[in-house]
C-alpha cells in the first residue's frame, strides 16, 4: 500500500508542469502556445527568459531528483530508478496540463543527480560539450541521452569513481528514456535535417 501510494505521489511530483504554471502566473502566458509549442525548459528559456527558464529547468530537474529519493526518505526497500522513471512519465503526460508534457530531458536528468549524483554530473559536462558545440539542446539532449546509456555500461569498467557498480537496471532505464526522448523529440529531429532547428545561445556566444 505505502508503495502504491509513494508511485503515485512520483507521478504526481513529475506531473508538475512547472513551465506552464510559471508562464500563467507571472507573465500570463500559455508558453506552449510560443516558440516550439513544448512545455519544458528550454521553450521557457526562448519564451519567457533566463530566469525563468532557469526556475523552470531547476524545478523540473529536482521533481524528478525528489521522486528518486522517496524510497530513501520513506524506508522502501524498492529500486529509486523506478520513482524516477515514474515521474518521468508523469513530466511527459502531465494530469495537471491535459497529459500533455514536456520531452522528459530534465526529469531523466533529475532522476540521474538522485540516483548517481556523480553521474549526473558527468553527464551534465557531455550535455554542455554538445550544447556549445551545436548551439541545439535539442541535439545535446539527444547525444546526452544515448551517451548516458553507454556510460552506464562502459564507466564500471574505465571510470569507476564515477559509477562504481555495473547496474542493469540502470542501463535498461536508460535505454527506455533514450527511446523516449529520441520519439519526443521527433519533429527537432527533422528540423535538425531541414537545418530549421531553434539554435539557443544562454550566454555562450552563439546566435539566437
Ligand atoms: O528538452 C527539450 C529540448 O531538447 C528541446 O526543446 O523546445 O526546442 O523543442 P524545444
Amino acid at each position: 500500500m505505502k508503495t502504491a501510494i509513494l508511485l503515485v505521489l512520483a507521478y504526481l511530483l513529475g506531473s508538475i508542469p512547472s513551465g506552464i504554471w510559471i508562464g500563467k502566473l507571472f507573465f500570463k502566458k500559455d508558453i506552449r502556445e510560443f516558440g516550439s509549442g513544448n512545455s519544458g525548459t528550454t521553450n521557457t528559456f526562448r519564451v519567457l527568459g533566463k530566469t525563468a527558464g532557469l526556475v523552470v529547468f531547476a524545478m523540473d530537474l529536482l521533481k524528478g531528483t525528489l521522486a528518486t529519493c522517496l524510497p530513501l526518505i520513506f524506508h522502501l526497500d524498492i529500486n529509486p530508478l523506478w520513482f524516477g522513471l515514474i515521474a518521468v512519465i508523469g513530466h511527459t503526460l502531465p494530469i495537471f496540463a491535459g497529459f500533455k508534457g514536456g520531452k522528459a530531458v530534465a526529469t531523466s536528468a533529475g532522476m540521474l543527480l538522485g540516483f548517481a549524483p556523480l553521474f549526473f554530473f558527468y553527464s551534465l559536462a557531455f550535455f554542455l560539450i554538445v550544447l556549445y558545440i551545436t548551439s541545439m539542446v535539442s541535439a545535446a539532449s539527444i547525444a546526452s541521452a544515448i551517451f548516458v546509456t553507454l556510460s552506464s555500461i562502459i564507466l564500471p569498467y574505465i571510470w569507476p569513481t564515477i559509477l562504481p557498480t555495473q547496474n542493469w537496471l540502470l542501463t535498461i532505464v536508460c535505454l527506455a528514456l533514450t527511446c523516449y526522448i529520441i520519439y519526443r523529440h521527433k519533429e527537432n529531429i527533422q528540423r535538425i535535417k531541414d537545418g530549421t532547428e531553434n539554435r539557443v545561445s544562454f550566454g555562450l556566444n552563439k546566435k539566437e
